[in-house]
């Protein structure tokens, strides 16, 4: 069971502490990648809050496509070096934009979003895909949010092969 309650009254980092230890007991006794990876992206979306697109993009065949995620459709497939997420794969940082209008090549997957976060999935070098946070709100994501979204994707690569979810 899980129950969004326990999360009342505490501190931001508290939460995205709690949110980390969450993530690893659901995950670390599942051996199924689609199963964790949809977990994962729930527990991200409820706990950070405030946003209205949380997800996973894979590279398969060349390409970023849409994995699990909650929220709006999305667009299905994106070009490397194309987009926020794109970009974030082709120079393999991360991309904490604060607003989206000003970002040339952004592409507007829901129309309300203002500002996006995305994350690179590296492992040994090599580059699976993304995870992508967006916002309603502008400058939605500071120094905070970046440090937990990437401890999350730090986590997942401990448990998650990220072979079987990219070609
Ligand atoms: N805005 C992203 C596209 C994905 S959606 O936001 C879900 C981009 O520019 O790559």
């Amino acid at each position: 069971m899980f129950d969004i309650k326990i999360f009342d009254g505490m501190k931001t980092e508290e939460k995205y502490n709690m949110m980390l230890s969450m993530l690893k007991s659901i995950i670390e006794d599942e051996s199924d990648v689609i199963t964790n990876i949809s977990n994962a992206t729930a527990l991200i979306n409820a706990i950070i809050g405030r946003i209205n697109w949380c997800g996973f993009y894979f590279i398969r065949n060349g390409e970023l496509v849409l994995g699990p995620f909650q929220g709006m459709p999305a667009c299905t497939r994106i070009k490397i070096g194309n987009g926020v997420c794109g970009t974030a794969v082709r120079e393999r940082k991360v991309m904490r934009i604060d607003n989206v209008h000003n970002f040339k090549g952004h592409i507007a997957c829901d129309a309300a979003s203002n500002s996006e976060l995305v994350i690179p999935i590296i492992k040994n070098g090599k580059v699976y895909g993304v995870l992508d946070i967006d916002s309603e709100e502008a400058a939605r994501f500071t120094e905070l949010e970046q440090t937990y979204a990437e401890k999350s994707i730090e986590l997942l690569s401990k448990y998650i092969d990220w072979e079987k979810l990219s070609q």
